[in-house]
């Protein structure tokens, strides 16, 4: 599996591993503002889900019917190969989805959790017929087909008001993915099970994190995500959407960096 890596100087104190999981249909690069974690100690490791990033690949076939196992499976997979045996898993809305279905497969390889811009409600059956449409715009167009739609979205008012740069790296970032990966996530998001059940299981350190802006899944659904795991915490990111990371990632990298220094 592709990723990008950061690597702690060698001077600074060692702190351990910091896996971050992309949001849809973004990529890894989404968390280029994170790999700064690297200064403070940690060994910084974004994973590129199936097939992003690779906007040149052509499709042999039907779409992928890939789910959030397949995911969390290949993220596994990829922490063996680095001889990582634990982790901080940092999950931003589909990379949350992810971070759930690690905590089903393999708990043990979790060692403390941020859950971003995320939900652990399944899709409602109307959701569901949204991604079965996407994926249709999708076979048709590229991931073109879907940028303006997937911008207005994901990004808060105030940035697509004040951020002409954000929303272009986003559009970026969305255009350099292959209309194969695209379909494969949505797949993966419309079948992925519900994981409500599994929040009051969890007993590691964790931080929610949501944009105050952010209308996909707004402060309200992180809110009551606190309520139901233990000792959890809460860093709402002032006029940000759901791109919390990249739309304030100094807010962003202030909270992540208190909840690593003090709780984990
Ligand atoms: C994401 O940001 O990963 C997606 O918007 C999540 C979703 O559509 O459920």
């Amino acid at each position: 599996m592709a990723y990008l890596e950061a690597k702690p100087p060698a001077s600074a104190r060692q702190r351990g591993a910091l896996v971050l999981l992309h949001a849809f249909p973004v990529n890894a690069r989404m968390w280029e503002p994170q790999l700064a974690m690297a200064e403070r100690g940690w060994r910084v490791v974004a994973p590129q889900f199936r097939g992003f990033d690779s906007a040149g690949q052509v499709r042999v076939g039907p779409a992928p019917a890939t789910t959030m196992d397949d995911y969390a499976g290949d993220v596994i997979d990829l922490l063996d190969a680095l001889h990582v045996h634990d982790a901080v898993v940092c999950g931003l809305s589909m990379g949350g989805y992810v971070a759930f279905a690690m905590l089903r497969l393999a708990a043990r390889y979790v060692q403390g959790l941020v859950l971003a811009d995320t939900r652990p409600q399944a899709d409602t059956p109307e959701a569901a017929e949204g991604r079965r449409k996407m994926i249709q715009q999708v076979a048709e167009g590229g991931a073109a087909a879907i940028a303006d739609e997937m911008i207005a979205r994901l990004l808060g008012d105030t940035t697509r008001r004040t951020r002409p740069d954000v929303v272009e790296r986003v559009r970026g970032l969305i255009l350099s993915n292959g209309a194969d990966a695209i379909a494969g996530a949505l797949h993966a998001m419309m079948t992925r099970p519900d994981s409500t059940d599994l929040l009051a299981s969890i007993h590691i350190p964790t931080l929610i994190v949501a944009g105050s802006e952010d209308a996909v899944t707004p402060p309200a659904v992180a809110e009551e995500m606190q309520r139901k795991i233990a000792g959890s915490e809460l860093a709402i990111v002032e006029s940000a959407g759901h791109l919390s990371n990249l739309e304030r990632s100094d807010a962003f990298n202030a909270s992540l960096a208190r909840f690593l220094d003090h709780r984990v």
